[in-house]
């Protein structure tokens, strides 16, 4: 799926960039193929503008911020959070035209990023509810650019078949590669699937699922949001320590995602620290990535299976290709998938 040929993304919110990295300046980012500069107003808010100065197209994140706005660093034309341009420090007495704007996109700070819509927004931000629950702290654990497509990586957050392979050195059971099916529950905006799945627990796992038996139990609780949200909702048993991520697969291009990853845990710093945790789970994030990586992201989307065959299992898959299609379809997107020679 070429997603910056389907105008209905457009109409969701994506995390982009955490708050802490705009509180160093203005920074760029590339939402749907869009060049954004974001940066945080006099009161503290993120703002998204086209990164694109509209004097003589200079990107305005090489520029600077100042009682709120954003400056162009060429000739210092100053932009609002609306995109208005509200000085031109050439101009005498300080005329400014009309004409003098960039484009303005929605922007709103969640859960320690700054999300932005290109267009009026189907669906809210998607609620993190363990974000507002006591006894839980969110750890951001990981914010980087991958070689792959939004839909690849949501279908692997739901897809247990691969735990056996691809984190077969890690907690993945070589020998059991037969998936625990999902019990599945669609909503408007997406679905709910659960299941549980036995899991290996080495030793340096033990202070992650707070047990120290060979094997541990994954009581999984899992969300996805239309398109590219989900939640990994982990009750370790028998422990009952809660592991619970949450993604956003952000759209920068056709063949590229910014990756948020945030976690969720209800046990204490001294019980396993943030940095312990970030160190367990850098190991199968990347394995993650090295296999998304080297698969084709622009054949995902295509439901007559012409490019690629399905595993029986794969419900939640072929579930989110459905919805995929039928908003694509709502929204009269022009071009769904693309057909291979080899299909
Ligand atoms: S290009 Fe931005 S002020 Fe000239
Ligand atoms: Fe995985």
């Amino acid at each position: 799926m070429l997603v910056t040929r389907q105008p209905v993304l457009r109409r969701f919110w994506y995390a982009t960039l955490p708050l802490h990295q705009l509180e160093q300046g203005p920074r760029s980012f590339r939402l749907l193929g869009v060049p954004l500069v974001l940066w945080l107003d006099s009161l503290g808010r993120p703002a998204a503008l086209r990164d694109r100065c509209c004097h003589r197209t200079a990107r305005l994140s090489k520029g600077f911020v100042e009682n709120g706005h954003i400056v162009c660093g060429y000739h210092g034309w100053t932009y609002d959070t609306c995109g208005r341009c509200v000085r031109i420090p050439q101009n005498e007495l300080g005329a400014v035209p009309d004409s003098a704007r960039v484009d303005a996109f929605a922007c709103e700070a969640r859960y320690g990023y700054a999300w932005v819509a290109l267009e009026q927004p189907l669906a809210p931000i998607p609620e993190f509810e363990e974000d507002s629950r006591p006894g839980f702290r969110r750890i951001l654990q990981f914010h980087e650019t991958w070689a792959t497509s939004p839909l690849r990586f949501m279908e692997n957050a739901f897809d247990n078949s691969h735990f056996s392979f691809v984190h077969r050195s890690n907690f993945g059971i070589q020998e059991q590669p037969r998936p625990s099916p999902y019990d599945i529950r669609e909503s408007g905006d997406g679905f709910s699937a659960h299941t549980v799945v036995r899991i290996r627990n080495p030793e340096s796992s033990h202070r992650v699922t707070g047990s120290a038996e060979p094997y541990t139990e994954r009581q999984l609780h899992n969300r996805w949001w239309l398109p590219f949200v989900r939640r990994f909702g982990c009750v370790y048993a028998p422990s009952g320590r809660h592991h619970i991520i949450y993604n956003c697969a952000t759209p920068i291009d056709d063949e590229h995602i910014s990756l948020a990853q945030w976690l969720y845990r209800d046990d204490t710093e001294d019980d396993c620290s943030a940095v312990e945790l970030i160190a367990w789970d850098r190991p199968i994030v990347d394995e993650d990535r090295d296999i998304l990586e080297a698969t084709d992201p622009d054949a995902a989307l295509d439901l007559q299976r012409r490019t690629e065959q399905h595993m029986a299992s794969d419900r939640p898959g072929l579930l989110m290709r459905k919805r995929l299609l039928a908003l694509l379809r709502e929204h009269g997107e022009s071009e769904s998938h693309r057909q291979t020679s080899a299909g």
